[in-house]
């Protein structure tokens, strides 16, 4: 296959069955290589929440290109930096005053993320749940739960704290209720914490996708988020909420978040 030629292996899925390749896309539809037409179910892992080339999209990027395509970072910033920041402030949850550092991606997002609560808090010890993706960088990769991305990567795990999502069908433990989920991992949590033998004396954050993507679109119990950001609080340490894939507008809210009403400390666009 051409890509397999050019692209190292570890990128595109090529087995069983080479993939799809797609040529082009518009609002909810793409076309294939073939000239396939199908329906995007998926919006582009997120990307594509107002459907694929929406035309104000395209205009807006089209005229930027056209009129300042590329700034000198933190020695010239663009004016357009200033009004994406200030939009993105006005748009924190909750209405607290917030401030950004810009990435490329959703994973240069979280590896900000990381080093913001290990910088606040001079902790390093991290929870993430189990399923989680929040990206492929060197310390990224460590939160994201599946071994495949970290064999990849080619880095040993960090020191990460590992408890189940709160998934009503694939609970590892016994529950009374459907949706008591949370309550468990909840109070598991607050154990180690707790717990001064539990090896989790360290704190430096708790991050947590609203609904969990890549683990399967799973939305947790309406309770999960507020505890986190209880149990967070209470340990002095930063709630991390990941929106690259629930963020602007995804979920019904503009933030997934906010469909509970959490605010985060930092929060991963
Ligand atoms: C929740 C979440 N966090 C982080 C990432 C990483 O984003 P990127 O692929 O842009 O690095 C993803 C990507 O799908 C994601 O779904």
């Amino acid at each position: 296959m051409r890509l397999a030629a050019v692209e190292s292996r570890n990128v595109t899925c090529q087995e069983p069955l080479p993939p799809i390749f797609w040529e082009r896309a518009h609002a909810s539809n793409v076309w294939d290589a073939d000239g396939n037409r199908f329906v995007d179910l998926g919006a582009g892992f997120g990307v594509a929440g107002v459907g694929h080339a929406h035309p104000r999209v395209v205009e807006a990027v089209a005229r930027q290109l056209a009129r300042l395509p590329h700034a000198m970072g933190d020695v010239h910033p663009a004016v357009a930096k200033v009004e994406l920041l200030e939009a993105l402030a006005a748009r924190f949850p909750g209405g607290v005053p917030a401030r950004s550092v810009l990435g490329s991606s959703g994973s240069d997002a979280v590896e900000i993320a990381l080093k913001t609560a290990l910088l606040a808090t001079g902790r390093p010890g991290l929870v993430a749940f189990e399923g989680a993706y929040h990206g492929v960088h060197q310390g990224a990769v460590s939160l994201t739960s599946s071994r495949h991305y970290l064999e990849f990567a080619g880095v040993p795990r960090q020191r990460v704290f590992r408890l189940p999502y709160p998934y009503s069908y694939r609970f590892p433990f016994p529950v009374e209720r459907r949706g008591d989920e949370s309550k468990i991992v909840l109070r598991y949590l607050e154990h180690l914490i707790e717990d001064e033998h539990s090896g989790l004396d360290d704190l430096a954050g708790i991050i947590v996708e609203p609904v969990e993507g890549e683990g399967g679109y799973i939305p947790p119990p309406g309770d999960f988020l507020p505890g986190l950001r209880e149990i967070a609080d209470k340990a002095e340490a930063p709630l991390i909420i990941d929106e690259v894939q629930t963020g602007f507008g995804r979920t019904g809210k503009f933030w997934g978040c906010e469909l509970t009403g959490t605010t985060p400390d930092i929060m991963c666009v």
